[in-house]
Formats: structure tokens, C-alpha cells, sequence
């Protein structure tokens, strides 16, 4: 028996409903904030990645789906979606439009992680992008876009952490002083982040390992580093932030797990809980990434949400989905005549834009009614052989039980 890979899911048809109702929400905020829908390819050139998300972070090192194609590419699974939009940008000459680009994508992701409830090898993100723009009310209308979508789907006991990291010209100052800080501690860490401490120290912040959380602790803090320019920055999101309602604290271990960011990161959780697999969104400013990529120097700030932990959340707090719609008809027959105008009339409903659903092979009256009721259909109808006949139909309420006969001519008129 085949079974789906480890960390990956069917998303079946009593699932779909959650699906649906995110991506409509999302899509209608976006349309809301102007923001216009990107799709980018499922794979991408392998160093884009690398180069993107940093070779010192945990998707690079462990969980990138890697190969060589047949023609010799080195190729990769998107493992987050930031970096195509960015690719995209520059290879679209996209800085030529109006500035920012707002763009918004849904989007399968691929992450090779240890599958736990929250945490798979496929999962799908939402997430926009505003690229072009350094003003940090940019950054508060991509926190707010986060924000409206949770409280637009329901979800309540949200938290919102904020921090800033700085930009080139402040952090080599602040990740000396923390390097010199985790080298005094450096017999407690983790193996993983011993390895680290040289290359990339600000990820030790982020570690998850027990060992490393009581001196991250009492670790420096990136907001007391910032330049001049990079503190009024964060200020006046923070003021921004107030000014829209939108509440958050301040976290001075957020870092985020990709290198690109600089200046603002932020993550939004369900209130109280920590982990690895908890938050729900996160995102943050990534003012060099484009330039890196081979555009010009173009200021960006996005945020992504995975869909599957929505759904988790969705579920966890009784939000009630609502329902897809069911077909509105089911067509039942007794009889050969019966079946060629049940064919007839269901391919004409259709064509008139009623959804319709029609009996197959023999079945007793009974049987078939049956099925309609289990289809969902808010109306049957039956031909038999006096409607043949009469060129009638009776069409039955399914809720109310209740029954009339409306000339096969005039259903879909009935139905409109
Ligand atoms: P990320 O924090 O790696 O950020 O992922 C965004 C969200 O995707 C997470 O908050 C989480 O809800 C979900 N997620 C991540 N990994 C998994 C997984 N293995 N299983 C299930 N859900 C998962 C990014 O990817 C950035 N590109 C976000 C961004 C956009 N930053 C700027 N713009």
C-alpha cells in the first residue's frame, strides 16, 4: 500500500472548507491593501536559495530538497517564498513601476523538518511582499495585513513579538558583543550552536535547545546596538503600531530563521504557548536582499503565514468555517425514458449555472433519494414515467419534505 510521504497530507474534501475560507479571507485583505497576487515556480535554481536564506541557517544546512536535474541544474523546492518574489522583481524589471510593488502569493512550500503536529515537509504559506520602500509605515501595514487576517478569520489570544536586528552598518558591532557574551558560556550550548558561534551568532538566539535558553537569557540585546538611523526607524513603527491598535511586546530573541532580514522581524503566536512549531505568521525587513540577488539597492518588508497552523488554530478555538456549497439539485429517475430527460435536464441546469448532480444506473426511488440526501443537494427531482409523459418534474424540498410539479421547460427558470 502507497502512502503519502512522511510530512505531507492529502487535503481532503471535508478539509477543503478550512482551505477555502483562508485563502478567500487572505485574497479579500490583499484586494483590501492593494496588494496583487504573484505566482512564482515551485522549483528555482538551487543557489538562489543558498544565497538568500544563508548557508549557516537550518533550511540551507538540513531541510532544502536538492537535485541535479537530467540537464545537470542544480535545482530546489521552494523552501519559503520571499526569494522568488525577488527573483521575480529583478528579472521583471519590476523597480521600473511605481514603487512599492505590493504582491501577495499562496504557494506550496518545502521544508525537509522532523514531522510533528504543526511542522511538515509540505506545508503552504500565504505571504506578501512590499518591495521598494524603506518607510517604516510599510512595515506596519504588512504587520497590520497579518493582523486583519487573523482577527477577519476569527482567531483570538493572539500575540504579536516585535524586535529589530539592525542593518549592515549596526550589527557587526552588536554581534561582536554577543559573540564575546555566548564565548564566556559556550560550555552550556548546544553542539549545534558551539558550531555556529563563529559564523552566525545571532541564530543562537533563535536556538530552541533547553542547554541554550538560560544564557540567551541574559544575552545583549540588538535594540541597544542600533545606529541612529535604524533606532527612529523602529520607533516610529512602534508609534505606527499604536496608532493602527495593533499590539505587540518587545522580544529581544527574535531573530527569525533566515539571514535576509535587517532593521524590523516580528512573529505572531496564539497567546502563552512557545515552540519550535507555534507561530502562525512571521516576517520581517529584508532591505538587502534584492540588491544581493543582482537588483538595485531596494528597500522590502513582507510576512508569511502557514496555512496548515491556521487551519490548526482554527480548529483548536471552535471557529466556525463555513460550509462549501452544496449542489443545489440532484436529479433522480425511474426508468429508461426517465433517464435520457434526467441527462437532458441535468446538462441544462448546469449549462444555467445550477449545480446539479445526477443519479446513476438503476436504483430503487427510495435509494436514490437517499443519496441525494447524503449529497447535500437542497432539492431533488424526480422523473418518472407519468413526467415523461406530462413534460413535468417533481422537485422536493429536501429540508421541508414538501413536493410540486413544474414543467420540465421551466426548472431552471424555477430555480433562478
Ligand atoms: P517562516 O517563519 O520560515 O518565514 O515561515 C512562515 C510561516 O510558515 C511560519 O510562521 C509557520 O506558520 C509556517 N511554517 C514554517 N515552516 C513550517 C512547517 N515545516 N510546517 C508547517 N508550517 C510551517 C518565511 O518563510 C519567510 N519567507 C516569511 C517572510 C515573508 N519574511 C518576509 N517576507
Amino acid at each position: 500500500m502507497y502512502q503519502a510521504p512522511r510530512g505531507t497530507s492529502d487535503i481532503l474534501p471535508p478539509e477543503q472548507r478550512y482551505w477555502s475560507y483562508i485563502k478567500q479571507t487572505a485574497a479579500a485583505i490583499c484586494e483590501l491593501y492593494g496588494y496583487q497576487r504573484i505566482d512564482t515556480p515551485t522549483f528555482e535554481d538551487a543557489h538562489l536559495f543558498v544565497r538568500s536564506i544563508g548557508e549557516d541557517t537550518d533550511i540551507v544546512e538540513k531541510e532544502m530538497y536538492s537535485f541535479e536535474d537530467k540537464g545537470g541544474d542544480q535545482i530546489t523546492l521552494r523552501p519559503e517564498g520571499t526569494a522568488p518574489v525577488c527573483r521575480a522583481y529583478v528579472e521583471h524589471g519590476m523597480h521600473n513601476l511605481p514603487q512599492p510593488v505590493r504582491l501577495y502569493y499562496m504557494a506550496a512550500i518545502f521544508r525537509y523538518e522532523r514531522p510533528q503536529a504543526g511542522r511538515y515537509r509540505e506545508h503552504h504559506q500565504f505571504g506578501v511582499e512590499a518591495l521598494g520602500d524603506a518607510d517604516p509605515a510599510l512595515d506596519a501595514e504588512v504587520i497590520g495585513i497579518a493582523w486583519q487576517l487573523y482577527v477577519n478569520l476569527g482567531l483570538k489570544r493572539l500575540a504579536l513579538s516585535l524586535n529589530s536586528i539592525g542593518c549592515s552598518d549596526c550589527r557587526p558591532r552588536y554581534l561582536e558583543s554577543l559573540k564575546t557574551y555566548y564565548t564566556q558560556h559556550k560550555d552550556s550550548l548546544c553542539p549545534d550552536c558551539k558550531r555556529r558561534l563563529a559564523k552566525n551568532t545571532l541564530r543562537l538566539l533563535d536556538c530552541k535547545n533547553p542547554a541554550c535558553l538560560a544564557p540567551t537569557e541574559q544575552a545583549p540585546r540588538s535594540i541597544d546596538y542600533l545606529c541612529p538611523e535604524c533606532a527612529d526607524h523602529f520607533d516610529q513603527l512602534k508609534s505606527y503600531l499604536n496608532l493602527l491598535n495593533l499590539p505587540f511586546s518587545l522580544s529581544h530573541r527574535l531573530v527569525r530563521g533566515l539571514d535576509y532580514y535587517t532593521r524590523t522581524v516580528f512573529e505572531i503566536a496564539p497567546e502563552g504557548e512557545t515552540g519550535s512549531q507555534v507561530a502562525i505568521g512571521g516576517g520581517g525587513r529584508y532591505d538587502n536582499l534584492i540588491e544581493q540577488l543582482g537588483g538595485k539597492p531596494t528597500p522590502a518588508v513582507g510576512f508569511a503565514t502557514g496555512i496548515e497552523r491556521l487551519v490548526l488554530n482554527l480548529k483548536k478555538q471552535d471557529v466556525v468555517v463555513p460550509a462549501l456549497p452544496p449542489p443545489t439539485v440532484f436529479v433522480a429517475y425511474l426508468g429508461k425514458e426517465a433517464r435520457d430527460e434526467a441527462m437532458k435536464l441535468t446538462s441544462h441546469l448546469r449549462k444555467s449555472r445550477i449545480s446539479a448532480i445526477a443519479s446513476l444506473s438503476e436504483r430503487s426511488l427510495k435509494a436514490q433519494l437517499k443519496q441525494a440526501n447524503v449529497s447535500g443537494a437542497r432539492y431533488a427531482i424526480i422523473i418518472g414515467d407519468d413526467e415523461v409523459k406530462s413534460k413535468t418534474v417533481v422537485l422536493r424540498n429536501m429540508a421541508k419534505g414538501e413536493q410540486q410539479t413544474v414543467p420540465i421547460d421551466k426548472v431552471a427558470e424555477t430555480f433562478r
